[in-house]
């Protein structure tokens, strides 16, 4: 058995890897050149419309991206740039210790409990027979994410710890198999999610897998194997072939309708593009399918994935989504508690939008199968105001307004790939549909309000919240606007002007 240590290409920190990924596409849509009268003129089929670069296809099978062309990628890409919201669910095994081990709290987020606490892989497993969320309601979770506006849901079929929450023949460590609990949640979220409108997708942890042999563990630096046991060690391209390819098989044809996503996550050296392509062979027979750039193995995906942070131009030309937390982990810690406000966490959907991405907001519900209060509440709230605003939101583009609404951190370093985190500043931002220009007032300006660079001429301007639209008075001379405003904001987290054009 070849020790993973010596000279075996191990997982580097990831996010170099995606660096590398993000450093090609700056160069392949370097300019983000959208003027106005084009963002206001197009339709709003082709609105999100992108260049699709035409992807590396030094690819041992070429996937869709490589193959398809750009009005087959904008028609297949089209409800998901309408969609702009989605909710992320990290529910497994690790909501049973909560973050806390044999009494002692375990830092880090909380999914990573097994990696974070090097716990054995048999004590990770005994976990299983304690896991019973008789509270678990499909109906109820799907009924959350649309109340609160979201469009579609991806859930953690399998994360790094390699327990599965769904019924695998493939391998028996699974909720249907090892827990007292016996039945498939996801089978019960695709049914209920059909039966609301929503689409489903699945996050599946395709390199480390901490508890089957031969799948790969995490690690920050050459000299040290990301693992701690010997029962993990093995082959990776054996793991791939006896776990996961087969469970990903399993996701894509047990389930009706079958998912909208595949959500894969930490893509490591292991990942070959050989090895890479046998999966990329599997989504190729769903043809409708979106994946993120975070398979491996030079595959770049649909999607840039920034995580827990929204990038100052966003990814100009590219399908982007950020994910983020409500509080500080993704999976469920009873002792973190340092939820985001209602307003920081609307406002953050509003700045994706006005850079022309999606936000996937994440909840970690408990293993009692609930979704924490405080994330609940802060989903309906954002609800409520896309029940009024949503027009603002769904299916629009990125802004036509030059500026970039903040400054980068001289402390802070984003996720992975560590460069400087860009502070978002929260006055206005802007999204556009067809005829119509949309001005988030994030924070109330007073009695006026100055917009520079307005190249269209504007025949009428009301707030949206507004249901009689009754016109505000403003002057345009030449690119400037000034709005005139009541002294007080419609909604103190977002009040919107709609501006219309045509
Ligand atoms: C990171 C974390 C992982 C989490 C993911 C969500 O990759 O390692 O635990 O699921 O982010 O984006």
């Amino acid at each position: 058995m070849k020790l993973r240590g010596a000279g075996a290409p191990r997982c580097i920190a990831i996010y170099c890897r995606k660096a590398g990924i993000e450093g090609i596409y700056a160069m392949k849509s370097l300019v983000y050149a959208v003027s106005l009268a084009s963002a206001l003129a197009v339709s709003s089929a082709s609105v999100g419309a992108k260049q699709v670069p035409q992807a590396l296809s030094s690819h041992p099978v070429p996937a869709v991206q490589d193959t398809e062309t750009p009005a087959q990628r904008n028609a297949r890409m089209a409800w998901w740039r309408q969609a702009r919201f989605g909710m992320f669910i990290h529910w497994g095994l690790y909501a049973v210790p909560a973050g806390i081990w044999q009494g002692k709290p375990v830092n880090g987020i909380g999914e990573w409990i097994m990696y974070n606490a090097k716990i054995p892989v048999a004590d990770y497993k005994k976990l299983a027979s304690q896991f019973d969320p008789t509270k678990f309601d499909a109906h109820a979770w799907v009924a959350l994410a649309k109340a609160a506006g979201m469009k579609y849901i991806v859930i953690t079929a399998k994360h790094h710890d390699g327990f599965a929450m769904f019924d695998s023949k493939a391998n028996p460590f699974n909720i249907v198999d090892a827990t007292p609990f016996k039945r498939d949640p996801l089978k019960e979220l695709a049914k209920e999610a059909q039966k609301q409108g929503i689409k489903l997708g699945f996050y599946y942890s395709q390199d480390q897998d901490w508890t089957a042999p031969g799948g790969a563990a995490m690690t920050y630096d050459k000299l040290h194997d990301g693992h701690w046991d010997k029962a993990q060690q093995g082959n990776f391209a054996e793991y791939l072939h006896t776990k996961a390819i087969p469970q990903l098989k399993e996701l894509l044809s047990n389930y009706q309708p079958s998912p909208a996503i595949i959500w894969f996550d930490t893509p490591t050296a292991e990942m070959t593009p050989q090895l890479a392509s046998e999966i990329v062979k599997l989504l190729n027979q769903h043809p409708n399918l979106i994946w993120n750039n975070r398979l491996g193995g030079g595959y770049q995906g649909d999607t840039e994935t920034p995580e827990q942070n929204v990038p100052a131009q966003g990814y100009p030309g590219r399908d982007w989504e950020t994910c983020m937390t409500i509080n500080d982990t993704w999976g469920y810690k009873s002792t973190d508690t340092n939820f985001k406000s209602t307003q920081e966490l609307l406002r953050t959907l509003v700045d994706v939008a006005s850079k022309g991405g999606n936000l996937l907001l994440n909840v970690g519900p408990d293993a009692q199968g609930v979704i924490p209060a405080p994330e609940a509440e802060r989903l309906q709230a954002i609800g409520k105001w896309l029940d009024v605003n949503g027009e603002s939101i769904y299916g629009t583009g990125p802004t036509p307004f030059p500026g970039d609404h903040g400054k980068f951190s001289t402390t802070e370093k984003t996720v992975g790939d560590n460069k400087p985190k860009w502070m978002p500043a929260w006055d206005w931002r802007a999204t556009t549909r067809p005829g119509k220009i949309y001005i988030h007032l994030l924070t109330w300006p007073g009695k006026a309000f100055h917009l520079a660079n307005v190249t269209v001429p504007v025949k009428q301007a009301y707030f949206l919240a507004d249901p009689k639209h009754r016109p505000l008075s403003y002057t345009q001379t030449g690119t400037a606007l000034d709005l005139q405003l009541p002294g007080k904001p419609l909604d103190p987290n977002d009040t919107v002007v709609v501006l219309k054009t045509d």
